[in-house]
């Protein structure tokens, strides 16, 4: 088996698929893994380090991917970046596969075999696989990290001979990995810690990290978690009374921090652009749901906005890989992991069981088609 890792062309990525690490596992395996020249160098990993571990390294993403069977990657690659592929050969990434029919059909007809990451079934065995739990807990740090960074004034309380500094106080919305993560960060630095979340299981897991549980907790709240464990879209009736509360909780927050996200659909608007004008100045907002619409109304994409009242709204894109080194090791054992099912421990054979159902989730093209029925009605 022939492993490539090719260098990620969108120059705002600092991510990459494969670390020393997991060569030295690949190679362990069997394999012979390819890393393209300088493909790690932004996530703190040189040429040398990919060679120390067993890769060879190639110039140029065709030189890297000749030969290939499987290409690992962060993002989808165009049709281009797969020049000269090997037809059949496994791509695997996070596809981004909603809204972009036409890019995945293009992998198709180029040979590729697609891979989305992102569709991982959240099981218990594939928990070590799961992409958007590990990328999300990063985000979720780092959100807390960006947002120190903007605030003005310490986190934690701090008593001085020059007088006492109160503790900030920071609010969660939205408690999925992202969330909880934040949660712990903000704790960990000292902040008064509240949040809310629609799913009822939250609340536990809200007050076992030591921080307020605040939400409209009426019935339909109780039934607004899917079998999935993710959230609904609420009523309007809901949606009015979370409002009315967040109204009154948000006026006397330092940070608030956005992760709310609803599969498929666009982002809940949870802060208006009144609730922004209640807020003090120099108060902070770190919104990670900007690239699917934004939390706050007043969030721009790559952009730290100031309000008129002064409120920082901070709508940094890929927070996951602005911590690139960390991101990088974790997203690349999650390929790792997967992969690694693709080979017999035995025989060391390269083998893709397309019957198991991870990889029935996440294919997304083969022998020149969109095969995956979540996809084939929109193409
Ligand atoms: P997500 O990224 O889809 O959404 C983030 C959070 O926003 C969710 O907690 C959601 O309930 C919340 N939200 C949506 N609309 C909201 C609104 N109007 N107001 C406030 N909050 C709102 O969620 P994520 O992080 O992907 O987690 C979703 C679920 O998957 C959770 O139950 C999590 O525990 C579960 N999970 C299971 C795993 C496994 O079993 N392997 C792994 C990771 C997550």
């Amino acid at each position: 088996m022939r492993i490539a890792v090719t260098a990620e062309n969108d120059s705002a990525e600092h991510r990459v698929a494969g670390t020393p690490d997991t060569v030295k596992r690949f190679v362990a395996l069997g394999a012979e893994v390819v890393v393209q020249a300088g493909a790690g160098l932004k996530s703190g990993i040189r040429d040398e380090d990919y060679k120390t571990a067993g890769a060879t390294i190639a110039d140029g993403a065709e030189g890297t991917i000749r030969d290939a069977d499987v290409i690992l990657r962060v993002r989808r690659p165009s049709a281009d970046d797969l020049n000269g592929i090997k037809q059949g050969a496994l791509v695997i990434a996070i596809m981004d596969p909603y809204g972009n029919i036409d890019a995945l059909k293009s992998l198709a007809e180029r040979g590729a075999s697609a891979f989305a990451m992102e569709l991982m079934p959240r099981i218990t065995r594939a928990q070590s696989m799961d992409v958007l739990s590990s990328q999300a807990n990063i985000a979720g740090y780092r959100a807390v990290i960006d947002a120190a960074a903007e605030f003005g004034r310490a986190m934690p309380m701090m008593m001085t001979a020059a007088g006492t500094v109160p503790a900030a106080k920071v609010f969660i919305m939205g408690v999925g990995v992202a969330g909880l993560q934040a949660i712990a960060t903000a704790r960990r630095l000292g902040a008064i810690v509240t949040a809310t979340d629609v799913r009822p299981a939250t609340k536990e897991q809200v007050e076992s990290l030591g921080a307020k549980f605040i939400a409209v907790e009426n019935e339909e709240f109780k039934a607004a978690e899917t079998s999935g464990g993710y959230a609904k879209e609420m009523s309007d009736e809901y949606k009015k009374a979370q409002n009315e509360l967040t109204t009154t909780h948000i006026a006397k927050q330092d940070i608030v921090i956005t992760t709310a996200l609803i599969p498929g659909r666009p982002a809940p608007k949870l802060i208006t652009s009144a609730m922004v004008a209640s807020m003090k100045p120099g108060s902070v907002i770190v919104d990670l749901a900007v690239e699917r619409g934004g939390n706050c109304e007043l969030a721009h994409p790559g952009e730290v906005f100031v309000s008129e009242n002064g409120v920082k709204i901070v709508g940094n894109l890929n927070v996951a890989g602005r911590l690139a080194q960390t991101a990088s090791a974790l997203y690349a054992k999650n390929l790792y992991t997967f992969v690694e099912t693709f080979v017999d421990k035995q025989t060391k054979a390269f083998a893709v069981p397309w019957d198991d159902e991870l990889v029935k989730a996440t294919l997304l093209t083969k022998d020149g088609q969109l095969v995956n029925p979540n996809f084939q009605d929109a193409a």
